[in-house]
């Protein structure tokens, strides 16, 4: 018995050492490798491992879910034509990054001389954008105690950039109550979305904002915009007087019109007044009785 097993276990052993001696298998010195647009970036797949001469080596993109040859055949296809090369034994190095090439990467080593054959490595490269110049939205003027919404929107920027806002050159923070300078203004600010958002303005947040869109592959900004804050109440009265000035005026204009006219408008009225009721009247009932009212009305008669 004690023979039976030891043979087992040796059998086991061996066949194990064979399996990994013929054997192909891949590493990566970096499995998420990353680049900022237009530089160079080296997606690495190392052979650890294999008795085969000359392996077959291909590279695949797979964006959505879509596989495509970026390598095949011993030649760069597809997106990185003459902007990449193998480096021996496997290694993708891309030239020149775009946008685009962010994906994942698959790098398939066939080795028909090996038992096991097949070996894949899977890279997942991010190519990072650096942001433009955002569009911000600054209101030019609010009143004293009214809400404000500041906006600043960049889309091109990879990663999805996180926003600053700026007054008068210096930085507005996240929590107001974290700086004296912004201890009582009403402001929310939201970095991932970019609104500043003032639910009350006071006179002190008047000044000249702009907003930085910023993320890993560098930064960008807006150009400052002037937002004024006036008082409601001063205002409100100069725009009170105004109102109840307009509203006397058209008031004497109305009355000095209606006395000029009074006289030729009322006369026209009582005539027409005067006529209209006595043709109404008349078509009026000779129609109730033309439509059988006259019957009702004469059984009621009879
Ligand atoms: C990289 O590609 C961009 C266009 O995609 C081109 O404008 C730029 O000159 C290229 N840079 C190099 C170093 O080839
Ligand atoms: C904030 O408000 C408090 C009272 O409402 C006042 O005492 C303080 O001076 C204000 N601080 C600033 C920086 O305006």
């Amino acid at each position: 018995m004690a023979i039976t097993r030891l043979a087992g276990f040796l059998f086991l052993f061996s066949t194990h050492c064979y399996i990994t001696t013929l054997a192909v298998v891949l590493k990566t010195a970096n499995k998420a490798p990353w680049a900022n647009e237009f530089e160079s970036v080296e997606l690495s797949c190392l052979i650890q491992s294999i008795t085969t001469l000359e392996p077959r080596i291909e590279w695949k993109k797979i964006k959505n879910g879509d596989p495509s040859y970026v390598y095949f055949e011993k030649k760069i296809a597809g997106d990185l034509v003459n902007r990449a090369r193998i480096r021996e034994p496997a290694t993708l190095v891309i030239l020149n990054t775009t946008r685009s090439d962010t994906a994942l990467y698959r790098c398939e080593v066939t080795a028909p001389g090996d038992h096991k054959s097949f070996d894949e490595i899977l890279i997942d490269l991010v190519v990072r954008v650096k942001p433009v110049v955002p569009q911000c939205s600054v209101p030019k003027s609010v009143p004293v105690g009214k809400s404000a919404e500041l906006r600043c929107v960049e889309n091109e920027g990879f990663p999805q950039p996180q926003y600053q806002w700026f007054r008068n050159k210096e930085e507005i923070p996240e929590d107001p109550k974290s700086s004296p300078k912004f201890l009582n203004s009403s402001y929310t600010l939201n970095a991932n979305s970019g609104t500043l958002k003032f639910s009350a303005v006071r006179k002190e947040d008047a000044g000249e904002y702009y907003c930085k869109a910023k993320n890993d592959a560098g930064h960008s900004q807006c150009g400052p915009q002037m937002m004024e804050v006036y008082d409601i109440n001063i205002a409100g009265i100069v725009l009170g007087v105004l109102v109840i000035v307009l509203v006397l005026l058209s008031i004497t204009v109305g009355i000095c019109c209606a006395y000029k006219r009074g006289y030729f408008t009322s006369q026209q009225q009582t005539g027409n007044n005067y006529k209209a009721p006595a043709k109404g009247d008349g078509v009026d009932y000779v129609r109730t009785e033309d439509e059988g009212d006259f019957r009702h009305k004469s059984s009621f008669v009879i």
